[in-house]
């Protein structure tokens, strides 16, 4: 293996230096780098819109939208290619992305990505290939990782198809610690659907895994493609149930990418959005961002929403009541605040009628309370920016169908 680095790090422009200051090198250290998304990664994602057909135009148009239309701005940071950029690996096994969809190369991209003042993810697989059938990291784990950090990426997305005979922890243990041992830091995303309670092992490994299989782009449907299904965003949500704990600063619960903009109507975008925010998930964009429409923009940019995802206290939020396809989602924050979110599953507007000195919102993972005497809070509604009234009077009012009403609850 020394002798293997040594050669691919040569073949790669890196010194004996600067292989050997790595450490000693049969040490593995299979833990992932320390400090990075210390809030839920943001970002967009190739997939949701165009699975394999992406190319390098895409990718800078997107990147150049992100920075026009306000979205980097907002706190949107990565643009992530999913799978099928791969082309072949070459006869020593260096992995070149697709030359006729990629052909100035990787590194130019990434540097393009960089010049913007953003950051670039790529996706690879534990297995032997991709779920696209496209060359897969196993075996090659080193040498890819060597690659992605000479191009100069940032985060990985290390899927989980046409892993035959491998352990989920092991494997990712090992796609760490080839990523640390290639010495770029870089976010490692954990895709394997939730199959083997990633939450248990993954905060070490990485900083963020998936809890579920796919998102399919409905408010409520499963989607069955034969052997495997895929979700919408409603029962991706139920399959948060009992997850919360593992969440925190550095190590998030990935409920998958978003499909605002891919479909479904407002509302709906409106509640997805929502409750990603709710529950600390990655707000990760799945859209064609150059052809979204303002209101797209104004769900995906909604800076107190966000402020929500972001808080720094990292504490996932928690279902409080439901009742009648009517839930009651609550979320601590930083500074004594809290957030709110009555979300309508209903096909029918439902009346909410929340009588602040009736309940106890009592959230013992975080230990916090809302503490109602005193003066209480104020309501601001984070959809249409507007106070709505304090914690003093019961609150009550419509909830639209499939649709949120969403609060920051802050100290008189
Ligand atoms: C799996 C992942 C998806 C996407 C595709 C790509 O299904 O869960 O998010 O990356 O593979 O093939």
């Amino acid at each position: 293996m020394k002798k293997f680095l040594l050669v691919a790090g040569f073949l790669m422009g890196l010194s004996a230096p600067d292989l050997y200051a790595q450490g000693n090198n049969y040490v593995q250290d299979y833990t992932k780098y320390e400090g990075l998304a210390l809030t839920p990664p943001m970002g967009w994602n190739s997939w949701n819109k165009f699975a394999c057909n992406i190319d390098e135009k895409l990718i800078r148009e997107i990147a150049d939208v992100m920075v026009s239309s306000g979205m980097k701005d907002a706190g949107y940071q990565y643009i992530n290619l999913d799978d099928c950029w791969h082309g072949e690996r070459d006869s020593l096994g260096f992995i070149h992305p697709d030359a006729k969809r990629f052909p100035s190369g990787m590194k130019a991209l990434a540097d393009y990505i960089h010049s913007k003042g953003l950051k670039i993810g790529l996706y690879s697989d534990a297995g032997s290939q991709t779920c696209g059938g496209r060359p897969g990291s196993r075996g090659y784990e080193f040498q890819d990782a060597l690659t992605y950090a000479k191009w100069g990426v940032d985060y990985l997305k290390y899927d989980w198809c046409n892993t035959e005979g491998l352990k989920a922890e092991g494997a990712y243990k090992t796609i760490a610690a080839a990523l640390k041992r290639a010495g770029r830091p870089m976010v490692l995303s954990i895709c394997e659907w939730g199959n083997d309670e990633p939450w248990k092992w993954g905060p070490a490994v990485g900083h963020l895994w998936r809890t579920t299989g796919d998102i399919f782009n409905c408010f409520d449907c499963v989607e069955d493609h034969g052997t495997w299904k895929s979700f919408g965003v409603m029962q991706i949500l139920d399959k948060q149930k009992g997850l919360r704990q593992y969440a925190g600063p550095g190590h998030w619960n990935d409920p998958d990418m978003l499909e605002v903009g891919n479909g479904m109507v407002v509302n709906e975008d409106r509640a997805h959005f929502a409750m990603w925010a709710m529950i600390a998930a990655p707000l990760v964009a799945g859209n064609d961002l150059r052809s979204m429409s303002a209101t797209t923009l104004q769900i995906l940019t909604n800076k107190d929403v966000i402020a929500v995802n972001q808080d720094s206290l990292g504490i996932q939020g928690f279902q409080y009541r439901e009742k009648d396809k009517l839930e009651i989602w609550f979320k601590p924050l930083q500074d004594g605040d809290w957030a709110v979110c009555f979300l309508n599953r209903n096909d029918i507007g439902q009346q909410v009628n929340f009588d602040w000195s009736k309940e106890v919102v009592d959230d013992s993972l975080s230990k916090r309370k809302i503490e109602i005497g005193g003066r209480g809070y104020t309501l601001r509604n984070l959809w249409t920016k507007k106070v709505a009234g304090t914690t003093k009077k019961a609150f009550k009012a419509v909830v639209p169908p499939h649709d949120v009403l969403m609060f920051r609850l802050s100290k008189n």
